[in-house]
Formats: C-alpha cells, sequence, structure tokens
C-alpha cells in the first residue's frame, strides 16, 4: 500500500472559460482526516468536484493519482469504483428512482459488497436505523421532496454502505439540526472506525469536527492553498477569519 492515498500534483482545472483552481498540491495519507476551508467562492467545491471525475471541469495542468494510480484522465465512474466518493454539498433529485434500488445499483458494481436481498435488506435497514431514518425514505424518490437535511443522511447512508478508501464530504453539514448534526457526525466517526478511511472535510462549521481527529487543516483562497496546519488552524480561522490569508491569494483569476 502507497502513503499516499490521494496525490494531487500542480493540478490546474476549471471550466471552458476559466480557470478556478491553480496549482493545487495535495497529498493525504491512508486513514488520515483533512479539512479544507476557505471563503465562499473560492473552489473548495470545485476541487472535490475535480477529484471525483465531474466533466463539468476540465484539468488543464497537473496530475491526480488515486492509491498508487494515475486518475487524471478516468471517468467518475471508474474514480468511484476505486474507492474515492464524494458527498454533495447540494445533493440531486433523481426522480423515477427509489433510493433503496439506487442504492442496490451502486453496491451491486462493487464486487466487495457481494450479498444476498436479504442480507443487503438488512444492511440498509439497520444503517437507516443508525442515522435515524424511517425506513419509508428508501422507498421514496431519491432525494425528490426531501428536506436539505433528510438529503444530507442519504449521502450519510452511501458513505456507511460504500465504506469508500476516500470520502470527500463537502458541506454534508450546513442546514442540519443539532440533532441531526449529532447523528452525521457519529455516521461519518463510524465510517472512520468501520474501514480506518481518509476523509477530506469540506466545511464552514467547526461543530462538525468536534468529534473527528483532524490530522490536517488546508485553507484555500482564490482557487489556491494558501496556508496549511494542524487541527489548532482551526479555532484561529474561528476567531480572526480568512483576511489573514487573503494577501497571499493573488487573485489573478
Ligand atoms: N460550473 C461552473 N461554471 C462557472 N463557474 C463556476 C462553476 N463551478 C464553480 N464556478 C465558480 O468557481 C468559483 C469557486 O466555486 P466553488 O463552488 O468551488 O466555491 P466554494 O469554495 O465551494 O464556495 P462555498 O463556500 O460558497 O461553497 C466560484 O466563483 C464559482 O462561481
Ligand atoms: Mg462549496
Amino acid at each position: 500500500m502507497t502513503d499516499k492515498l490521494l496525490d494531487i500534483a500542480g493540478l490546474c482545472a476549471g471550466t471552458e472559460d476559466a480557470t478556478i483552481l491553480h496549482d493545487i498540491d495535495l497529498t493525504l495519507a491512508p486513514g488520515t482526516t483533512h479539512v479544507l476551508m476557505g471563503p465562499n467562492g473560492a473552489g473548495k467545491s470545485t476541487l472535490g468536484h475535480v477529484i471525483m471525475g465531474d466533466p463539468t471541469y476540465r484539468t488543464s495542468a497537473g496530475t491526480i493519482s488515486f492509491d498508487g494510480a494515475d486518475v487524471t484522465a478516468d471517468t467518475a465512474d471508474k474514480r468511484s469504483l476505486a474507492g474515492i466518493f464524494l458527498s454533495y454539498q447540494a445533493p440531486v433529485e433523481v426522480p423515477g428512482v427509489p433510493l433503496y434500488s439506487f442504492l442496490r445499483t451502486i453496491a451491486g458494481k462493487r464486487p466487495e459488497l457481494k450479498m444476498t436481498s436479504r442480507q443487503f435488506r438488512a444492511r440498509v435497514g439497520e444503517l437507516a436505523q443508525q442515522l435515524d431514518m424511517d425506513s419509508s425514505y428508501l422507498t421514496r424518490e431519491l432525494n425528490v421532496g426531501f428536506s436539505g437535511g433528510e438529503k444530507k443522511k442519504v449521502e450519510m447512508l452511501q458513505l456507511l454502505l460504500l465504506q469508500p478508501k476516500l470520502a470527500i464530504l463537502d458541506e454534508t453539514d450546513s442546514g442540519l439540526d443539532v440533532d441531526a448534526l449529532a447523528v452525521v457526525s457519529r455516521g461519518i466517526e463510524a465510517y472512520r472506525a468501520s474501514c480506518d478511511g481518509t476523509l477530506l472535510v469540506i466545511t464552514h462549521n467547526t461543530r462538525i469536527l468536534e468529534r473527528l481527529d483532524v490530522d490536517r487543516t488546508h485553507v484555500m483562497v482564490k482557487g489556491r492553498l494558501v496556508a496549511e496546519g494542524g487541527a489548532d488552524l482551526i479555532p484561529k480561522i474561528d476567531r480572526e477569519g480568512f483576511e489573514q490569508f487573503e494577501q497571499t491569494g493573488d487573485g489573478d483569476r
């Protein structure tokens, strides 16, 4: 096994019209928890989507290696099967596809999750209960009419079911009430404990981090990673905001 689960070097990426991410270097060792913070519009979600292989974005320079293989040119599907998971800031609604069928389909593509229908039903039921989700949600169309908090729980359900090697959680905590926040935090903790997964947590809210042992904190400003530190950087950002880093982002976007 490599000591770099994710290794991003010199990454520049954006849309057809504009570069959003500039010269990103980021390395995540297996089993570590990283936090990515930065002001609105800094490019945090874009980085998550680019790591996942979202075709909306184009990579113009640099490489992304995952688990020892160069995945820069791989599709999102391939990266997902390799073990990358992105929990969306705004999960999409998929009319016509019941949540349960969706989960069965994504799990069915993974040999390591081979189970009988009965085992699968039991596993999903157990996870729904763990996340304090009524089992009636499983028969509803994926995310259609789900509240913001319920959609986030669906993302957590996928995370716990798939146990990916790398989970990028993009503001999974936003819009959650205190009880839901506790459920989601426990879910993240359970993910870490069950498979020693690696986390990249994108957040504006330090409460979600209270139950996690954060190894590294990264700060993104204007599409660049401008600072890095330990868990102690988080309370400093809470107190002093992002202005302390702004002068280092040269704003040439
Ligand atoms: N598909 C796109 N088309 C055009 N511009 C985009 C696209 N995706 C992102 N951007 C722009 O790139 C910049 C970074 O956006 P991004 O969503 O990555 O920010 P963020 O750091 O996640 O912000 P927030 O904290 O508000 O979620 C923004 O100015 C955004 O408008
Ligand atoms: Mg975002």
